[in-house]
C-alpha cells in the first residue's frame, strides 16, 4: 500500500515546483517592509556547517543602487561577450526592474569553524578547501529558503552569481558598505515578473537517483556534458517554454 502523504508535503511541493525564474519584474510594484522579514526569517532557519550560519543579506531599496548593481552586471555580461565565453547571457538590466533585491553575504572567516588544521600544510589546504565547500553549501541552503520564501509569497525570483571575481568584490564591496573580510557570493531578485514566467526543463526524478550504488546506466561522460552545453543549455536556460513538472 502506498504511503499517505502529508499535507505539509503538498503544500512544500506546490511552492518547490511552482519557484519560477524571471529576468525582469514589475518595477512599480513596492515590496512590504514585512515581506522581506518574513523571506529573511526563512533564511534564518537555514542549515550551515558547525550552524555556524555565516551569512548576512542586505536589502536594497534605494533604486540608485539598483541601478548601479545592475549596470555592474550588464557591464560584465559585455565583458564575458568579449571573451568569446559562448556563455548564453541573460539581459541584466532586467535586475533594475526587481522590487525586491537582497545581497546575499557569506563570511569565509567561518571556514576556521570546519575541521582544518590551519598549520599551512598541504592536508590542511584539503581540508581548507573542503570547508570552503561547507561555507558555500551553508550559505546555499539559506539562500534557498529564502527563495523559496518568496516563491510562497507569489513572487517570481532570480538567483544572479557571476561575482566571484575580485574586481566584482571590490567594486560591490565600497558600494554596499560590506567590510573586507566578507564576501559579496550573490544576489536574491524577486518580484511580480514583468511576463508569466515559464517552468524550466527538470530532469526526469529516474535520471537523478540511484539505489545504493552509483547506476552506471545514468552516468554522463566528459563528451555527453560537452554535448549538452553545445546543442541544450541555452534552450533549457532561457527558450525552453515547454511546461514540464
Ligand atoms: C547557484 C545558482 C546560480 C545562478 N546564477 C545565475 C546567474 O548568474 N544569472 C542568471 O541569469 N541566472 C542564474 N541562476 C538561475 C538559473 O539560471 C535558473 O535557476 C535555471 O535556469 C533554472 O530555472 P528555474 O529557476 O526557473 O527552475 C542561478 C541559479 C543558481 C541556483
Amino acid at each position: 500500500m502506498a504511503p499517505t502523504i502529508p499535507p505539509a508535503y503538498d503544500a512544500l511541493m506546490d511552492v518547490v515546483r511552482g519557484r519560477r525564474t524571471s529576468r525582469a519584474f514589475d518595477a512599480d510594484y513596492e515590496v512590504p517592509r514585512e515581506h522581506f522579514d518574513l523571506i529573511l526569517e526563512a533564511a534564518r532557519h537555514g542549515p550551515s556547517g558547525a550552524n555556524a550560519q555565516p551569512w548576512h543579506f542586505i536589502v536594497v531599496t534605494e533604486p540608485g543602487l539598483k541601478e548601479q548593481l545592475g549596470d555592474y552586471f550588464v557591464a560584465e555580461a559585455r565583458r564575458r561577450g568579449k571573451l568569446r565565453m559562448k556563455f548564453p547571457t541573460p539581459n541584466y538590466s532586467g535586475m533594475k526592474t526587481a522590487p525586491g533585491l537582497v545581497v546575499v553575504v557569506g563570511d569565509f572567516r567561518y571556514t576556521r569553524a570546519f575541521p582544518v588544521l590551519g598549520d599551512g600544510s598541504e592536508l590542511d589546504r584539503m581540508y581548507h578547501e573542503n570547508a570552503e565547500r561547507i561555507l558555500l553549501q551553508s550559505v546555499a541552503a539559506a539562500t534557498m529558503s529564502a527563495h523559496l520564501a518568496a516563491s510562497a509569497l507569489g513572487y517570481a525570483v532570480w538567483w544572479v552569481t557571476a561575482i566571484g571575481q575580485e574586481e566584482a568584490q571590490n567594486s560591490f564591496k565600497p558600494l554596499l558598505g560590506v567590510p573586507d573580510d566578507l564576501s559579496v557570493l550573490d544576489i536574491m531578485c524577486f518580484g511580480p515578473p514583468a511576463q508569466p514566467p515559464y517552468k524550466r526543463w527538470k530532469k526526469d526524478l529516474d535520471e537523478i537517483r540511484s539505489w545504493d550504488r552509483f547506476d552506471m546506466t545514468k552516468y554522463q561522460s566528459p563528451e555527453d556534458i560537452d554535448d549538452w552545453v553545445r546543442t541544450t543549455r541555452a534552450k533549457v536556460m532561457y527558450k525552453d517554454e515547454r511546461l514540464v513538472d
